[in-house]
């Protein structure tokens, strides 16, 4: 939410959160049970039940709004504009991108690592009902797909923690097969050398999408969302790791990380641990569904940043320029800076619809500012990203609905790259 500057503002805006809380219970009663929206659609499923064009009709009957008049919303695309900055496409300079060759599978929520001039993409969905389950590799110096192989049949097709030393690949939990099923708290370890993959001792309890990094020696596993996917955990484990192998025999506890849930970024640079974005609440499998149909939830975005340093403290550092989700594989360091590709933010106010970011964000380190240094080719979440030679490229994730409509629908194969400039 946008902070207010004055007493008329705050007023206004606890009105408009008050109303808005009122439709989110609303938009997620008929996400769940509407039979409209049970239809085995992928888009229509998992992006958003409503057609932007229709009218929103509130029930007299709903208890949240016992006392309110039924209201009626005609959503025309001009409303959507002029409600908050946070679900608008911020300022940002044209870049120039070239269009590379497709990844031999769309892909979104999946997981992605570089290692030098080679990108390891992994697993995610192809659709809602099919997930992936084999690694494709991107090679900047040829800007090539090749080198497919299967990953194991019992590791994580999406939400996986995922983490290179530069030749081990750290895989996590996540969830394992397609719709909302339960996650595995099975890790893996990919030699990239060898390409071989061996079992890693499992986390303590399975996650969504947790915060992982190595750091100091150890493996760092926070956050992500609980068993039923929509609860955040807050726990904090770490193993001590070498050549690919735990050197202990169980996971130890942490410091609690200080925002629970799935989709944040977090990368260790200076040798400090920074968590970026983030969300809280996550899709849910509909109760008694056969095939753990996913049903839409509330989820809160953040725009926190939080560091751990020597101290083993949490420590707030300012704030990306909106909130930002699904950003666990889009980002990348380039001079001291971070910088994230994509996500999604909080979703619209009206239409409850997902909204998805089209922006490049560069948080300097040295100054420790944000600033917005481009737009992407089109707003996108999951995306993959990689730095390689002065070019910035990314591939994958789940695209807008077009320039006007920031609501998620198709899933990429694209990649994408441009010459970075940075601000100093
Ligand atoms: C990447 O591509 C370059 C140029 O085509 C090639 O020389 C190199 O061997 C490739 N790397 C791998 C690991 O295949
Ligand atoms: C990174 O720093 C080097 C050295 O100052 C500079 O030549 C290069 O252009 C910078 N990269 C980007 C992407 O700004």
């Amino acid at each position: 939410m946008a902070r207010p500057s004055g007493k008329q503002k705050s007023t206004k805006l606890v009105i408009v959160c008050v109303v808005l809380l009122g439709f989110g219970l609303i938009g997620d009663y008929l996400w769940a049970s509407s039979p409209h929206f049970a239809s085995s659609s992928y888009i229509s499923n998992w992006v958003s039940p409503n057609n932007p064009q229709s009218n929103v009709i509130i029930p007299k009957q709903e208890p949240h709004l016992a006392d309110t008049k039924p209201l009626k919303i005609k959503v025309d695309g001009v409303h959507d504009r002029s409600l908050s900055a946070t679900f608008a496409d911020l300022p940002a300079p044209e870049l120039k991108w070239e269009k590379m060759a497709n990844a031999p599978v769309p892909r979104l929520d999946g997981a992605a690592i570089q290692i030098k001039d080679l990108l390891y993409v992994f697993a995610g969905y192809g659709t809602i009902d099919f997930v992936h389950s084999h690694v494709d590799i991107y090679n900047f110096t040829g800007n090539t797909w090749g080198g497919r192989f299967d990953m194991p049949k019992e590791m994580a097709h999406s939400h996986l923690g995922m983490v290179t030393d530069g030749r081990y690949i750290y895989v996590v939990t996540g969830q394992h097969g397609p719709q909302c099923r339960g996650p595995t708290a099975r890790n893996f370890v990919l030699d990239t050398k060898t390409r071989k993959w061996q079992d890693l001792l499992p986390l303590p309890a399975p996650r969504y999408a947790p915060a992982t990094q190595l750091w100091r020696g150890r493996l760092h596993v926070m956050g992500g969302s609980k068993e039923n996917r929509h609860t955040p955990a807050l726990e904090h484990w770490s193993i001590a790791v070498k050549d690919g192998k735990a050197l202990e025999k169980e996971w130890r506890t942490e410091i609690q990380i200080p925002r629970g849930g799935p989709h944040r970024a977090c990368v260790v640079v200076n040798d400090k641990l920074l968590i970026i974005g983030g969300q809280e609440g996550d899709f849910m499998a509909k109760p008694g569904s056969p095939i753990f149909k996913c049903s839409r939830r509330n989820e809160i975005v953040y725009d926190e940043v939080h560091m751990l340093d020597d101290e083993m403290k949490w420590k707030p550092l300012p704030p990306m320029l909106k909130p930002d989700s699904h950003i666990e594989f889009a980002w990348t360091i380039v001079n001291n800076s971070i910088v994230i590709a994509g996500g999604t933010t909080e979703k619209h106010p009206i239409t409850k619809k997902m909204v998805l970011v089209g922006e490049v964000f560069q948080f300097n380190l040295d100054t420790l500012t944000w600033s917005v240094i481009g737009k992407l080719p089109y707003r996108v979440k999951t995306t993959l990203v990689g730095f390689w030679n002065g070019w910035l490229y990314f591939t994958s994730g789940q695209r807008d609905r077009g320039p006007d409509d920031p609501a998620p629908k198709k899933v990429m194969a694209d990649m994408w790259r441009t010459k970075l400039k940075l601000n100093s």
